[in-house]
């Protein structure tokens, strides 16, 4: 019911604590499709074209059916056809689209470029609030995936017709491609903050490391200033600020480069580069003017939700096509969108991708690689290593950002899962060098102090959309990102 962030054309990660004592890190990361090339993405004078966004040569090799389904077999208890029957259901019967999807598609101008136009603008007008969206080869498509497993769709008719989409408009994945796919679990971080112990996602997302690197700055302030004081943006910004550069020029698949894991989380570097932080000013990133005004250019719709049941087992998990409706193209006759997750690699180091990211060649890309991600399924543990936080988000880097705030809000400031979801938020990724900040969210004399010691504030009308789940008294209690449509439910 949200076609524009997928996500079987997509891929994702997952965070899973058991009651049993047992936990996982599922990675069902796209990769590169083998045909895939360092450079692939520049023009003949070798400048950066836009063809790691739109279109077909933007995927990466799809993960989330095969990483979903592992998660099943070897943590769930329901089967396949169970699982995926209100999903068929709601592709062949169809659902009423809400505003929020109308003015998706309206905004939509890439899915008419492709084949989805004409399901999403019947005859050239989009689909409006009221309307029935109904997604006949969607639900075959799911059927054969919920008959036949992952084979449903990296084997047989459904490979065929992605694999036929993808070579009509000159793109690289192949049936080997799909036929070798493999999500990968990996053992979590576990890190702590304060008393609290946080289980993250490793590489090859940066979201667990980039994280626990922030958290692990601040806690060398023996105290929190107060929440929304120039003392507060500047030390969070400050650790965001040094935790990005590290992202971005060490991290990547550790299939393919070597990781600094242990330095980057260790507890000794946060307090090296805490000593980096001056007090009463901001430190210039490695300064380049131009990168500074790199915009982020398109809505980000990533998908992240965060599940507890009634025994106390908990999953963390996100999914992506990356852009909002991926690449735009549409798999004719099997009814999904393709991922533009591409964009993620350095398609030429040291340049901005479309999140404004300058990031280095540890994450080039490379045949079979998985590209750098930000997504940062997080589950928090008590004192007592029971289950209090299951949180996540959508948004590109600012995903940990925001995720590592709501930890922040509600560790630090003792603040209730409402309230910390409704905190106003900053966000800061090394480069472009500005502080990201919530307009109507950061008061006046509070701005002024920050520009006084240097940052460059950039006000965004809202920023990250987050779902968490918190344990309180009695039971659970599920927020819904305040700033988003999306839901929380108890069943
Ligand atoms: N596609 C956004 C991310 O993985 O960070």
């Amino acid at each position: 019911t949200w076609p524009e962030a997928g996500n079987i054309g997509g891929g994702g990660y997952m965070v899973i604590k058991l009651v049993d004592g047992r936990t996982a890190a599922i990675d069902y990361r796209e990769v590169a499709p083998l045909a895939a090339t360092r450079d692939m993405y520049l023009d003949a004078n070798g400048k950066l074209t836009d063809k790691s966004i739109v279109g077909h040569l933007a995927s990466g090799v799809p993960g989330a059916v095969a990483g979903m389904a592992q998660a099943l077999e070897r943590y769930g208890t329901m089967s396949l056809r169970e699982v995926m029957q209100p999903a068929i259901t709601l592709a062949r019967d169809g659902f009423v689209v809400d505003s929020g999807l109308a003015s998706s598609i309206r905004g939509s101008e890439r899915v008419q470029q492709f084949e989805g136009g004409a399901m999403f603008f019947p005859n050239g007008q989009p689909l409006t609030t009221g309307a029935r969206l109904v997604q006949p080869d969607l639900a075959r498509t799911l059927q054969a995936i919920a008959d036949q497993g992952p084979a449903g769709f990296y084997r047989g008719w459904v490979a065929d017709s992605l694999v036929a989409e993808i070579k009509r408009g000159g793109g690289i994945i192949t049936n080997d491609d799909l036929a070798r796919y493999k999500p990968r679990e990996r053992r979590p971080i576990r890190s702590t903050y304060r008393g609290f112990t946080l289980l993250a996602m490793p590489p090859s997302s940066s979201g667990g490391v980039t994280m626990t690197q922030s958290l692990n700055i601040l806690e060398t302030w023996p105290t929190t200033a107060p929440h929304g004081s120039t003392q507060w943006y500047h030390t969070v910004a400050s650790a965001y600020q040094r935790a990005f550069v590290d992202r971005n020029s060490k991290l990547g698949d550790p299939d393919f480069i070597s990781v600094p894991l242990e330095q980057l989380t260790s507890k000794t570097y946060a307090q090296s580069l805490r000593r980096t932080v001056r007090d009463e000013r901001a430190t210039p990133t490695r300064v380049v003017d131009s990168l500074m005004q790199a915009p982020i250019r398109e809505p980000m719709n990533t998908t992240h939700y965060s599940v507890v049941d009634r025994f106390g087992n908990a999953v963390a998990t996100t999914t992506t096509l990356n852009g909002s409706w991926g690449s735009g193209v549409w798999v004719r006759g099997a009814g999904f969108f393709m991922n533009n997750e591409m964009d993620d690699f350095a398609a030429q180091p040291g340049m901005p991708n479309m999140f404004g990211l300058v990031q280095g060649e540890q994450n080039a890309i490379q045949p079979g690689k998985r590209m750098l991600s930000a997504m940062s399924p997080t589950i928090v543990l008590d004192s007592a290593q029971q289950v209090l936080l299951v949180v996540g988000a959508a948004g590109g880097p600012t995903i940990i950002t925001g995720t590592s705030q709501i930890v922040l809000n509600v560790l630090d400031h003792r603040m209730n899962l409402a309230d910390a979801m409704r905190a106003p938020r900053l966000h800061h990724q090394a480069l472009p060098d500005s502080l990201t900040i919530e307009i109507g969210g950061v008061a006046p004399a509070v701005q002024d102090s920050l520009r006084a010691m240097g940052w460059a504030l950039r006000p965004l009308r809202s920023l990250v959309n987050v779902n968490a789940i918190m344990r309180v008294k009695g039971g659970w209690e599920g927020v819904p990102e305040p700033r988003r449509s999306g839901g929380a439910v108890g069943y």
